[in-house]
C-alpha cells in the first residue's frame, strides 16, 4: 500500500523528515512536536499510519486507542519507558527504536561526568567565572588505577568500558542478560552479582533501561554496599537509582561525587540533589551531539519505513 502518513510528534534532525518525504510511499509527513495528549490523540485518529516519539511525549493506552490506522512507533532513541509496550502489543502496532545511534555520545557524556566528578570542573569553573582563585579548594583524584563497575554491558555499557580501559581503569560488569564471556569479549571482567560489583568498585556507573526490575535498582542496600567513598554516574534512566538514598548517601559521605544526566522527574528542578556541591547534573543531554542526532534521525525513518514496508527489522521491540 502506499500513501503513507507519518506524524513527528518530537523535534528531530531533519534528516527524519527529509528522508521519509522523498519515501515514494510516503505520501504525508507532519511534525507537530509538543502537542498535549488530547491534541496529539485528535491528530492521530485523522489516519496516520507512523508515529515517531522521542523521551516525549508518552505513547499510553489511550492514545493508542484514539489512533485506529497506526501501524508502528518509532522510538528516537533507545529508551522505551515512555511507550506502553503492552498496549501496543494488544493493538498490534509495532514499536521499533534506534539504540546503536547514540552509543558513542552516550558513553562520552558518561566519561565527561566522570572526569567532572573527579577534577570538580563545574565548581572551579563557576569559581574563576566569579572572580576567585581556589587554587587549594579543587584537589581531585585520578582516574588511573581505579576501578569501575558498570551495572549493565550492552553496547553503551560495552562503549565505556572501552574508553576506561584506555584510562588505565579495571573494568568490571554486572549484567544477568549476558554471558559472562560476552563480557569478557567486551573488555569486562564479569562479577556474579551487584554486590560483587559494589564492593569493589570504586566508580559505579549505570547502563540499564527502566523496567520494573531495574526501577530503584541502586537503593539503600546497594548504598550500603558500596565502597566508602564512592563515585555514581548516570546516563541511563531516571528511576534505576534510587534520588532519596544517593542524596542521603552524599550527606554521609557514603558517595564522593555522582554525574548525573538522568532524574526521575524531568525536568528535575532545582532539587537537594540537582544543587548538591557534589553532583554535576546535565539535563539529559548524553545522546545530544550533532552526529548522535543525525544518526538517530535517519536510523528511525528508515526502521519505520521498514515496519509500514513489511520489510525485515533491525531493532523491533514489539
Ligand atoms: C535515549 O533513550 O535514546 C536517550 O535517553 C536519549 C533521549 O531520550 O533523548
Amino acid at each position: 500500500m502506499a500513501g503513507w502518513r507519518v506524524f513527528l510528534a518530537a523535534r528531530l534532525h531533519p534528516a527524519a523528515a527529509d528522508l521519509l518525504a522523498s519515501a515514494p510511499d510516503v505520501a504525508q509527513v507532519t511534525a507537530e512536536p509538543d502537542l498535549s495528549p488530547d491534541a496529539l490523540a485528535a491528530r492521530l485518529a485523522q489516519g496516520y499510519h507512523a508515529l515517531i516519539v522521542r523521551s516525549k511525549p508518552r505513547v499510553t493506552a489511550d492514545l493508542l486507542a484514539a489512533a485506529s490506522d497506526l501501524r508502528v512507533v518509532g522510538r528516537a532513541g533507545v529508551g522505551v519507558d515512555n511507550i506502553d509496550l503492552d498496549a501496543a502489543r494488544a493493538r498490534r502496532v509495532t514499536v521499533v527504536n534506534a539504540p546503536a545511534a547514540t552509543t558513542d555520545a552516550v558513553a562520552e557524556h558518561t566519561l565527561a561526568l566522570l572526569f567532572a566528578v573527579a577534577r570538580g570542573i563545574a565548581a572551579a569553573d563557576a569559581s574563576l567565572k566569579a572572580g576567585r582563585w581556589d587554587k587549594k579548594r579543587f584537589l581531585g583524584f585520578e582516574l588511573a588505577g581505579r576501578t569501575l563497575g558498570l551495572v549493565g554491558v550492552g553496547r553503551i555499557g560495552a562503549a565505556v568500558a572501552h574508553r576506561a580501559a584506555a584510562l588505565g581503569m579495571t573494568v568490571l560488569g554486572y549484567d544477568p542478560y549476558l554471558p559472562p564471556e560476552t563480557l569478557r569479549a567486551r573488555g569486562v571482567e564479569p562479577v556474579a552479582d551487584l554486590d560483587a560489583l559494589l564492593a569493589r568498585a570504586d566508580v559505579v556507573s549505570v547502563h540499564v533501561p527502566l523496567t520494573p526490575e531495574t526501577r530503584g535498582l541502586l537503593g539503600p542496600a546497594a548504598f550500603a554496599q558500596m565502597k566508602d567513598g564512592a563515585v555514581v554516574l548516570s546516563t541511563a534512566r531516571g528511576g534505576v537509582v534510587d534520588e532519596d538514598a544517593l542524596l542521603a548517601a552524599l550527606e554521609s559521605g557514603k558517595v564522593r561525587g555522582a554525574g548525573l544526566d538522568v532524574f526521575a522527574h524531568e525536568p528535575p528542578g532545582a532539587t537537594p540533589l540537582v544543587t548538591h556541591p557534589r553532583v554535576v547534573a546535565t539535563p539529559h543531554i548524553a545522546a545530544q551531539t550533532e552526529e548522535a542526532q543525525e544518526r538517530v534521525a535517519r536510523d528511525i525513518a528508515q526502521e519505520v519505513l521498514a515496519a509500514l514496508r513489511g520489510e525485515p527489522l533491525r531493532w523491533r521491540v514489539v
